[in-house]
């Protein structure tokens, strides 16, 4: 036993911020491929005595987890997203909450436009085509989709995430609607700035005269399933409905529902729910022509991801240190 602080890490983030924690900790590391089981956790936690633990969006850390090292101060989520983490069970037992927000705003933005261009202009579909050598000329009929150049995207939550995916509509000549809770002035002038003009809309007109649906909310209990059949209803037939936030936004049967009998007419999906989904997954029958899926990569730059492990690993010393920590998900969440 040394007197040198511990810290327990569920998966082998990129190397950066490992280096840094490994400067000042004792760091173990799981290190394989599937996350640990949460027994696995908390008998690792329990073993190290952990002053700190740094977790993925794929472990559940709950009042349990939070007790099994009678010295965690810090838990540090190497992810912006903290619904994984019983936020209250942490704030009563006196333990930080660390989480990277902002860093991946970007680059997830970036991640939404590919399955925006991917869906409309069938380029998943384009590749299978190529692939199974059905290529035998050119046709004019071939892989039509929609025109994105002037098309409405409607964008359901103008948070970082949601701004940043409408500032890129500048380029393409869009209308942007959005809704939420309430109207944004601020979001607003941010991006008449940059030449896009958001319209604040209720949900149902956002839903009913937008090509291009995207939702950038929170997996909160309000937003669950947020997206269900009277949703998909109301949307056009002509539509395409992206979710690179969470999967629990939108029901999944509704969905399959949606893009068997032609509702809407397209989806990418980052976010899933279940998450991971199956590769035997009924909804996976209406791919690549109706859906497109990614592994939840909406983050996965080279860049945010060291950016994030650099923070991850921030937030961690500081709470180790009992000092503020630089991105608290409590304080985020209004729970500090
Ligand atoms: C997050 O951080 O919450 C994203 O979903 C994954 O990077």
């Amino acid at each position: 036993m040394t007197d040198t602080p511990s810290v327990y890490v569920t998966r082998e983030i990129p190397e950066v911020g490992l280096e840094r924690l490994r400067a000042e900790y004792d760091v173990a590391v799981w290190d394989g491929k599937l996350p640990p089981a949460k027994a696995h956790i908390e008998q690792r936690l329990a073993d190290l005595s952990a002053d700190g633990l740094v977790c993925l969006l794929s472990d559940e850390i709950d009042g349990d987890v939070l007790d099994a090292s009678g010295d965690l101060s810090v838990v540090s989520t190497f992810s912006v997203g903290y619904d994984h983490i019983d936020l209250a069970a942490a704030a009563e037992r006196d333990i930080a909450v660390g989480h990277t927000p902002g860093v991946l705003t970007e680059t997830t933005a970036d991640l939404t436009w590919s399955l925006l261009t991917a869906c409309a202009r069938r380029v998943v579909e384009g590749q299978a085509y190529v692939d199974a050598d059905e290529w035998e000329t050119w046709g004019p009929r071939l892989l039509t989709g929609p025109d994105i150049h002037g098309a409405t995207l409607g964008i359901v939550g103008l948070g970082n995430i949601g701004t940043a995916v409408a500032r890129r509509a500048a380029g393409f000549e869009m209308d942007v609607l959005y809704t939420g809770r309430s109207r944004k002035p601020d979001r607003e002038q941010e991006l008449t700035e940059v030449g896009v003009d958001a319209t604040y809309v209720t949900r149902d007109e956002l839903l009913a005269e937008s090509d291009f649906v995207s939702l950038h909310v929170p997996l909160t209990d309000a937003t669950e399933g947020l997206i269900s059949t009277d949703e998909l209803q109301q949307m056009s037939e002509e539509a395409i409905l992206l979710n690179t936030s969470r999967g629990g936004v939108i029901d999944t049967d509704a969905l399959d529902a949606a893009l068997e009998d032609g509702w809407i007419t397209r989806a990418g999906l980052d976010v899933t729910d279940p998450e991971p989904l199956p590769a035997d997954h009924p909804i996976l029958r209406h791919a690549p022509e109706r859906l497109v899926v990614t592994p939840h990569i909406g983050s996965a730059s080279i860049g945010t991801r060291n950016r994030m492990a650099e923070m991850a690993a921030e937030n961690v010393i500081a709470g180790i240190e009992r000092e503020p920590l630089p991105h608290s998900a409590l304080a985020d969440a209004g729970l500090e």
